[in-house]
């Protein structure tokens, strides 16, 4: 009893405190001008050093518009179980009722031309009654989701973010955020999780929200329906688009954020004229004709656009429903098939290929940035140390090419201007950012530190001092939560590191 009394005082004590934490911490938010400095701790944050004070040149000093604040979108978890019960039904009974494409050899990278294009590869190797076999199953499924398709569960009048994160990928996603806060976006986001092992209370419940971002457990609808093969995370990306509360989605990977306000992608050509616009990888297409011949298809010329780089998708659920339907169906059944029947084995393989192959399929309209990806490094004894990628203004491009001004064909009209970063590789993780890997993004040969970003010439100037921005973020999450990410555990030093190389360069 008595136990039981302290017991209630304690819990009645500790939950005071956290309210009066709370408070305190809003007051303080009110008073924060600097959007580098927000602490979503209820306790004494370690004390981070804020680089604007030393710099009052700095473009990025001045206050930010910036309010984080929860969303208000309620997430129908009933209303999304119920979908999956009634579709994947339908994946399961369309399946290509045949063993996987044998691959001869993969499919080389072949930079996208858009003159005298290289002949389309053909390495598969596939019976042609497996072809039949799979073409029947595809325009089975094509019919059923045309005739009597599911219900969508997602909020009409919504837009928001999706992206998908978990484990290691966390920490490189919270940077991201804090970078797409810096634009001035207040676009609710949804982070996808594969299972309840991968919800980080501290992450979730904290941190995230006063990001206006929450965790969404996949598994928590995914497993309603027993007995089916695993879904895995490289397939995951049209499972959480379907599964997120908004009608129009921009998808983001983890490692990828604007440099500009997204939200203006939502009301501007082309998604306002196509609702649905995706960005172009510095490859050629690499699908196989026994792809076209299994989705009804004539093979298209090899110049038309360059392949799909997927790390960034606008797309609208409402006028799109059956693109999301069958690019679910090409990922579900994608590690046995369709990754194999869209890429060959050439670089990236997975689900890059799969939202453009299901629109054009199912002739929903869309638009693919023409102008070219552009990778970014610094120089190294062999070339470049290449981290990370440009992607450019739908708006602007799709400008230029009404105009029939097509850079990526030749054309000498000025660049769009840059839109997101898409740090991929290796991951902009402080816990291993500094250590030896492939590719080093802060170290020369010679193992001295250098930024990241610094080539090619014409394009770093585009991104405003970007980097810097990056690293202030990187540094904010090192320091601020190096104790809080469970992949991060028993390690030590990772603020050290960061704080190191930042005042190396940037102090
Ligand atoms: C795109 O949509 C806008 C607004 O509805 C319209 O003014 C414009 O003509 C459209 N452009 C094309 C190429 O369809």
């Amino acid at each position: 009893m008595v136990l039981a009394r302290m017991h209630t005082r304690l819990r009645s004590f500790l939950l005071a405190l956290v309210v009066v934490c709370l408070l305190m911490w809003g007051l303080s938010q009110m008073r924060e001008t600097a959007p580098g400095s927000v602490q979503p701790q209820a306790e004494p944050a370690p004390n981070v050093e804020h680089p604007e004070a030393e710099n009052p040149e700095d473009p990025h000093n001045e206050p930010a518009e910036y309010h984080p604040q929860k969303t208000e979108i309620v997430y129908d978890i009933e209303g999304h179980i119920k979908f999956w019960r009634q579709f994947q039904p339908l994946l399961a009974a369309h399946a290509p009722k045949c063993p996987s494409p044998v691959r001869v050899y993969n499919a080389p990278s072949i930079g996208f031309k858009a003159k005298d294009p290289e002949k389309r590869p053909e390495l598969l190797e596939m019976p042609a009654a497996d072809v039949a076999k799979m073409r029947e199953a595809h325009t089975q499924f094509v019919n059923s989701i045309s005739n009597d398709p599911p219900r969508l569960s997602y909020i009409s009048g919504t837009r928001g973010i999706v992206s998908t994160a978990g484990g290691s990928y966390l920490p490189v996603l919270v940077i991201s955020l804090r970078m797409l806060r810096k634009t001035g976006s207040m676009l609710p986001v949804e982070v996808f999780l594969a299972d309840n092992s991968e919800y980080e209370p501290y992450i979730c419940d904290v941190v995230l929200p006063f990001l206006n971002a929450r965790c969404i457990v996949l598994s928590r609808v995914l497993d309603n329906i027993r007995g089916i093969e695993k879904i895995q995370k490289y397939q995951f990306k049209p499972f959480a688009m379907l599964f997120s509360s908004f009608e129009e989605i921009l998808f983001l990977d983890a490692d990828s954020f604007p440099l500009v306000e997204p939200d203006v992608l939502f009301t501007t050509s082309p998604f306002v004229n196509d609702s649905m616009v995706t960005w172009p990888d510095f490859w050629a297409s690499s699908a196989s004709p026994m792809y076209y011949e299994i989705a009804s298809r004539e093979v298209p010329p090899m110049d038309l656009r360059q392949s799909t780089e997927s790390g960034e998708i606008v797309i609208s659920k409402r006028t799109h429903l059956k693109t999301l339907l069958l690019c679910t169906y090409y990922n579900y059944w994608g590690p046995s098939h369709y990754y194999r029947l869209l890429s060959q084995g050439a670089a990236g393989e997975g689900d890059k290929e799969t939202f453009v192959a299901a629109a054009e399929a199912v002739g929903e309209p869309f638009y693919q940035v023409s102008e070219p990806i552009r990778a970014i490094g610094h120089p190294t004894e062999g070339g470049m140390a290449g981290s990370a990628m440009v992607q450019f203004d739908p708006a602007e491009d799709f400008a230029l090419t009404q105009k029939e001004e097509w850079r990526v064909a030749g054309s000498h009209a000025p660049s769009p201007r840059p839109f997101f970063v898409h740090a991929n590789y290796p991951k902009f993780n402080p816990a291993t950012i500094f250590t030896e890997q492939e590719v080093n993004p802060p170290f020369n040969d010679d193992g001295s530190y250098t930024r990241a970003w610094t080539i090619p010439e014409d394009t770093i100037p585009q991104l405003n001092e970007i980097e810097r921005e990056y690293w202030r973020e990187i540094m904010w999450t090192a320091c601020e939560l190096e104790t809080r990410f469970q992949s991060w555990e028993g390690l030590t030093g990772i603020c050290d590191g960061v704080r190191d190389y930042w005042n190396a360069l940037f102090a």
